[in-house]
């Protein structure tokens, strides 16, 4: 029996962190085994906010590193650039004749960026859940890993996907979002404020390229209190916060000696904070060492690069193909 399809993507806008671990690529390396995988560096994605165009090439490289580092093995795998796929384009502009004006202008993440970069709230970041959707549907993927900020973009594809199935015959899929079962991930950033993010909250997101003494300065300002003085007490957000970030990479004898302590009003904040350092610089660091090698290595990333181009273009080429026919875009019989 053939395997299930997964597809998806990162963005090179810049170092990756505990949320793309946590919210997609742990799921990735869970994934490689079991289905047939399409994973790329979403580089086209990555202009909407106009990048100097030195850095695109030095961003693409280390997604790739860091996605191999963290356990991604690209002989199982097809790891590949979105810009080495130019039926990924042409799909996008099919689906495009079928995304509505008003649904792009709705989507959460558009009225986010819009506010935030009022002075260049291009098309491109309109149409972004458009671009997202070819980059799915071209391999016919059912699964998709991501966290949960990329919820609505996949509601949004099913859409796309359905409205070309209503017009143009039955041709792809419905996507769905994939986590073992489990409801989507949001990492949170150290500062409780919002989600880890490559580009924003900076001195709250571990990356995984952050050094030791980066990662446990981080951790140490991370926010606490005088601690609880009734037993077994709610709580505040950015304790839990603490305790979430802690369940990722601690062990669970840790957590529990600590859950214990708050219930028991000793808790003390600055060890726990000690040990939470520990255990992400535990974490990070291999990652981090992996990745540097790998990015010394360009001829390896190259070849895997290159190979992947191939793998993914013969099967968005067989897509695209049956999606042009079904759109009457087939003029030499
Ligand atoms: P991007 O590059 O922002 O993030 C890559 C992946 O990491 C997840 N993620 C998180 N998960 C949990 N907690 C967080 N704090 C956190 N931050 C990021 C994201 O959900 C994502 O899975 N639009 C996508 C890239 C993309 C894509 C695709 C994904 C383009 N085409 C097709 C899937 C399929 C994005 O900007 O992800």
């Amino acid at each position: 029996m053939s395997k299930e399809i997964v597809v998806s993507g990162i963005r090179s806008t810049g170092n990756l962190h505990l949320g793309n671990y946590f919210g997609a690529i742990q799921n990735y390396i869970k994934m490689q085994e079991e289905y047939t995988c399409y994973f790329f560096v979403a580089d086209y994605h990555s202009l909407t906010t106009h990048p100097d165009p030195a850095q695109l090439r030095p961003n693409v490289f280390k997604v790739l590193a860091e996605n191999i580092a963290c356990g991604l093995d690209p002989e199982r795998v097809t790891l590949y650039v979105q810009s080495d796929v130019p039926e990924i384009p042409e799909l996008y502009l099919m689906l495009n004749m079928l995304s509505y004006k008003g649904e792009l202008e709705k989507t959460a993440s558009f009225k986010e960026k819009a506010r935030k970069q009022p002075d260049n709230v291009n098309a491109g970041l309109l149409t972004y859940p458009t671009l997202m959707a070819a980059d799915i549907l071209i391999h016919k993927a059912k699964y998709v890993p991501v966290g949960k900020d990329q919820e609505q973009h996949l509601e949004m594809t099913r859409n796309f996907a359905n409205r070309f199935n209503h017009r143009y015959g039955e041709t792809f899929p419905e996507p769905y979002p994939f986590n073992f079962g489990k409801s989507l991930v949001k990492i949170p950033s150290l500062d409780g404020t919002g989600k880890m993010s490559k580009s924003e909250n900076e001195h709250a997101t571990l990356y995984l390229c952050d050094e030791d003494d980066l990662i446990r300065k981080k951790v140490m300002k991370a926010k606490t209190d005088q601690g609880p003085t009734e037993p077994n007490s709610t709580m505040p957000d950015y304790i839990v916060n603490l305790f979430d970030l802690m369940k990722l990479v601690s062990s669970e004898e840790v957590v529990q000696q600590f859950l214990n302590n708050y219930n028991d009003c000793t808790i003390r904040y600055g060890d726990m904070k000690k040990q939470l350092a520990e255990d992400m610089v535990t974490f990070i660091r291999p990652i981090r060492e992996k990745t540097l090698a790998l990015q010394q290595d360009t001829a390896s990333l190259n070849r895997i690069m290159l190979s992947g181009r191939e793998k993914a273009r013969e099967s968005a080429a067989k897509t695209l193909s049956e999606a042009r026919k079904k759109m009457g875009i087939n003029f030499y019989t």
